[in-house]
């Protein structure tokens, strides 16, 4: 519970690291660490430094038990379900899951056209060889209400013929455009449609930002970063993966301690690889394959993952995490609106698809323009904007965070507007 009166706004700056000059309004990138969580990471590496064998053998081991168990319960994923363990970022965390899957030739798997370019490129790189077929779902503007989504979605799994989905993809927010999208009307229909499909929902930007819940939500796998918006180092993010499933997935490092996950229903089997593990590690319990698989990767600093404890315990200290999404999403909102006010544009999400991040059309369709004004007003006022081009137009994808005040966007946004009216001006003489 929170011992004090949540104050968010500038005054939360001095938790960060943030240079004082620079407001960014991007967190959705990269994030930013608070001081707390830093410190937190670097104790976490003298001790490793201090007594190597302990730490690899067993302190980082039976802290990570701890972590895994605190995602957990913070998910709402039950041990009953499946398992959460911890990988060094989304992207590792798909590739586990869509190259620990064996595709059949003519096997489909289903993604948006707004998934992250990554997810698109393990597609095309890995499954094509196997001979999957992407099939891509449309989500384009102006976007209504979030049934279009659904009504796309509906409209792909009914052309794939019975049996051929193999894996459906849904990010639960997307990242450019930033859409919170329905993904538990989208795996209840996905289930209705094609029961024998899998389903991956990637929450790369959803801890932290919307309330997450495994159990209610049913997807077969669901990953998402630590250090976006949870205040994670930077090398932490979580996988879900269903326990009917483990036996798929691979950590993307075959390690000397990997073990064969059992088929469900059958018990593990004891062999060298399982005694390797047993002797590299003085665990006083013996860990499943599927979460041993992924807890030793090699020699690296597992550090960042330990961080999600101190992460948590930060957002309690502050006013908790109830209280912290209350306030990101609420500012979002709000900033939005007065954004698109001040450059007589639009925003592109409708309520009920908004979260901590909301995209705004931005007062120029040239994307020169665009790329010139977001620079120059990093360079003369200090402020990190995202800029991209999509469908005809440029946007931006704006982020709250509790460091962020209202005053920040508009400002931001009438800089903004006079660098883009001088620009073009510009560009009007030249010619
Ligand atoms: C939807 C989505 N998936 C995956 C990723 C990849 O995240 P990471 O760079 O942490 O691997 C991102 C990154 O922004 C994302 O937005």
């Amino acid at each position: 519970m929170a011992s004090t009166t949540p104050v968010f706004g500038h005054e939360m700056r001095k938790h960060f690291l943030l240079a004082p000059e620079y407001t960014p309004l991007n967190h959705g990138s990269y994030g930013t660490v608070p001081r707390v969580v830093m410190d937190a990471e670097r104790r976490y590496e003298e001790e490793c430094e201090s007594k190597p064998d302990m730490w690899f053998r067993s302190t980082y081991r039976l802290n990570l038990l701890e972590v895994m168990d605190r995602v957990a319960q913070y998910v709402n994923a039950p041990k009953t379900l499946g398992s959460v363990v911890v990988v060094e970022n989304a992207t590792a965390a798909i590739n586990s899951v869509f190259r620990g899957i064996q595709f059949h030739e003519g096997e489909r798997i289903l993604h948006f056209s707004v998934a992250y370019p990554m997810v698109k490129n393990v597609i095309r790189y890995v499954k094509e060889r196997e001979g999957a077929v992407p099939v891509e779902v449309p989500v384009r503007p102006p976007i209504a209400n979030d049934d279009q989504v659904v009504d796309a979605v509906r409209t792909a799994l009914a052309e794939i013929p019975a049996g051929k989905l193999r894996l459906a993809a849904y990010d639960h927010i997307s990242s450019v455009p930033a859409l919170l999208m329905p993904v538990k009307k989208l795996v209840t229909l996905t289930r209705q449609m094609h029961p024998e499909a899998l389903i991956i929902l990637d929450g790369s930007h959803a801890p932290g930002n919307i309330n997450i819940d495994i159990a209610d939500l049913d997807p077969d796998f669901y990953l998402g970063n630590g250090n976006k918006w949870l205040f994670t180092t930077k090398g932490a993010a979580f996988l879900y993966v269903k326990k009917a499933a483990q036996h798929l997935i691979v950590p993307q490092v075959v390690s000397l301690e990997f073990r064969d996950v059992p088929l469900p229903g059958h018990a593990e089997a004891v062999h060298a690889a399982h005694t390797t593990a047993q002797a590299q590690s003085l665990l006083p319990v013996d860990v499943p394959a599927f979460e041993g698989n992924f807890m030793y990767i090699g020699t690296k600093d597992y550090c960042p993952y330990i961080t999600f404890r101190d992460a948590l315990a930060f957002r309690e200290s502050v006013g908790g995490d109830q209280a912290i999404k209350r306030y990101i999403q609420e500012l979002m909102w709000q900033a939005g609106q007065e954004v698109a006010r001040i450059w007589h544009t639009e925003v592109l999400n409708p309520r009920n698809m908004a979260c901590s991040m909301l995209n705004v059309r931005l007062p120029t369709d040239d994307e020169q323009v665009a790329k010139d004004a977001q620079l120059r007003l990093y360079n003369e006022h200090g402020v990190f904007m995202m800029v991209y081009s999509w469908e005809g137009h440029q946007w931006t994808r704006l982020s709250a965070q509790v460091y962020l005040e209202l005053s920040d966007f508009t400002q931001a946004a009438q800089h903004f507007l006079a660098i883009v009216k001088e620009e073009e001006a510009k560009r009007t003489a030249a010619h």
